[in-house]
């Protein structure tokens, strides 16, 4: 079977969280499919290593180092990026995930604020830095990568992650209401588990086999299997396509 071949020339795309996981592998296909590429990062190494190689392979990225929890420092990155690329046209908002599996009664404020902020507050922060040129080139693409985990409960997971992924769909509405009188979509997709290596490290082998069999392909996700839908959604043909949640879990949940 054959991939599609997105087209992307011309266009800038910014993609937070991007130096590990579905974010790195959604900045190298929007360099490979020709877009100016900014990869967003509190990963300085990583970050830079990821522009470095899509450099290399002859593609147009720059890292630029960023906590996207921290209003100030997001404006700041943005406006840098901004006078120097002089447009927007994609954002994809992939900073996320969560590090313990605790119940409720187990999670310290501590840990519910900064699951929450990385998650949904992230989203907050740079989608509203990117509305003003948006909304001058009367066009736009917002990407955000929810979670299934914000659409039903199947396994332990983290009490702020579930609640704040369900927050993202929420905002993912909430935008695509606001913005497409301004030509912007704004959708969402919900993975299922993949194999990321934060979720190797986060989850046991003997859980992501019983997690894969529970699924319909018989297997978790790679993230391949993610950056196909986020390119979809930025492309031309998503065009009438907006405040949608796409669930991407290999049929484990049909919603
Ligand atoms: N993998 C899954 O199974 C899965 C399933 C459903 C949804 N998702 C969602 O998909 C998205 C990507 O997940 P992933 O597994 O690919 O993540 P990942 O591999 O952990 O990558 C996330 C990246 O974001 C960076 N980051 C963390 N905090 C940040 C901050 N405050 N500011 C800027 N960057 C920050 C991380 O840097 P450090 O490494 O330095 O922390 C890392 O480079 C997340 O929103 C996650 O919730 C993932």
């Amino acid at each position: 079977m054959g991939t599609t071949t997105f087209d992307f020339s011309g266009q800038v795309a910014l993609v937070t969280g991007a130096a590990r996981g579905i974010g790195k592998g959604s900045a190298e296909a929007f360099a490979e499919a020709g877009a100016r590429v900014y990869v967003l990062d509190l990963d300085e190494a990583g970050g830079e290593t990821v522009a470095r190689d899509i450099r290399k392979r002859g593609g147009n990225a720059s890292f630029v180092a960023c906590d996207v929890t921290e209003a100030g420092r997001v404006t700041t990155a943005f406006d840098r990026i901004l006078a120097e690329a002089e447009r927007l046209d994609i954002l994809v908002n992939s900073a996320g995930g969560f590090w313990k599996q605790l119940s409720v009664e187990e999670t310290p404020e501590e840990e519910w604020d900064k699951v929450v902020d990385l998650n949904l507050k992230s989203i907050f922060l740079c989608t509203r830095a990117a509305i003003p040129a948006f909304k001058r080139q009367r066009s736009g693409r917002i990407v955000n990568i929810g979670s299934m985990a914000g659409v039903s409960v199947l396994q332990p997971s983290s009490p702020p992650y579930a609640a704040a992924k369900a927050g993202v769909h929420s905002l993912t509405r909430v935008l695509a209401f606001e913005l497409g009188k301004h030509g912007v979509t704004a959708n969402a997709i919900a993975p299922g588990t993949t194999a990321t290596e934060r979720v190797v490290a986060v989850r046991s082998q003997e859980q992501r086999d019983m997690i894969g069999k529970g699924t319909l392909i018989g297997r978790i996700a790679e993230v391949s299997d993610m950056v196909g839908w986020v390119l979809f959604l930025a492309s031309p043909e998503a065009g009438y396509l907006t405040g949608q949640t796409i669930s991407v879990n290999g049929g484990r949940l049909m919603v």
